[in-house]
């Protein structure tokens, strides 16, 4: 058997064979659980956004799931503050934290579903041209809706072509959107089970995102074609406790 078809075990089920059972999940074993997303350190430059309250160019939901499309031309318009605020909303967005059961935390209930509601991403993002915020490398903080500035990185766009495999609208596009799984959120109470509920949760957001620039008249596609140590290293992620596992650009879109 070709070494890589072994992968295809991680694409099934394990939850009915008990394949991790001879092991207690760290949850069952009393360990604290890990924190909903990575603090934000008291020094940081936190940028606020707008509330996600704009109004939808499309609101037919109808009408934006039969136009979605993988779009990779984009305008050289910049993105609105606005825009961005109600993306990232519709693809992290909490519309409640409530107590664990048993006190173990705080659970987020989102506008995406998550299995067992352990959301085990962050989002980071390249901005390269959105109105009123410099360009750079940020977080979004779900919690508190609002982006953290991480840091410049030069030559950016080459960087992100480069990083995309060659992919160059992923570097000229006004917002690059990355999801980084940080995989003890799932495995904390699903032990191995929960890495293929981790990548079926990454294409709900990502969907969630296609939506939500379809009815914004923006555009974008989900990229899986990338180089991990070149995404991992440009947003400075140990690659081992948190890695991405998808992005996406943004831009603008001609009409018509
Ligand atoms: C998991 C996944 C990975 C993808 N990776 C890439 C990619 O790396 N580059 C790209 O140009 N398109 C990528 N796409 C977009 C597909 O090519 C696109 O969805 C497909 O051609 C169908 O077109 P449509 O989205 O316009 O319906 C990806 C889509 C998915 C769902």
């Amino acid at each position: 058997m070709k070494e890589w078809k072994k992968n295809r075990e991680m694409m099934k089920s394990h939850f009915d064979s008990r394949t991790f059972a001879d092991e207690e999940s760290d949850q069952n074993m009393g360990v604290e659980p890990p924190a909903v997303e990575i603090k934000t350190p008291e020094d940081a430059q936190v940028i606020p956004l707008p509330e996600p309250g704009i109004t939808p160019v499309k609101s037919d939901i109808s009408r934006c799931i039969l136009e979605r499309r993988s779009r990779r031309k984009y305008t050289d318009e910049a993105i609105s503050t606005g825009e961005l605020s109600y993306m990232l909303w519709a693809t992290q967005g909490i519309k409640k934290a409530i107590p664990a059961y048993g006190n173990t935390g705080t659970v987020t209930i989102r506008t995406v579903p998550s299995a067992g509601a352990r959301h085990p991403f962050e989002t980071y993002l390249a901005i390269n041209n959105v109105t009123g915020i410099e360009q750079g490398i940020y977080r979004y903080s779900s919690l508190n809706h609002n982006l953290v500035f991480l840091f410049n990185v030069t030559e950016v766009q080459n960087k992100l072509t480069e990083a995309a495999v060659g992919q160059s609208f992923v570097g000229n596009a006004p917002v690059v959107f990355f999801w980084a799984c940080k995989p003890y959120l799932g495995e904390w109470r699903y032990k191995g089970e929960s890495h293929k509920a981790m990548l079926l949760d990454a294409g709900h957001v990502c969907q969630n995102l296609y939506l939500a620039a379809e009815s914004l008249n923006l555009g974008t596609v989900a990229i899986a074609a990338y180089s991990q140590e070149k995404v991992d290293n440009l947003l400075k992620l140990d690659g081992k406790d948190e890695f991405v596992v998808y992005l996406a650009p943004v831009g603008r879109v001609e009409i018509g």
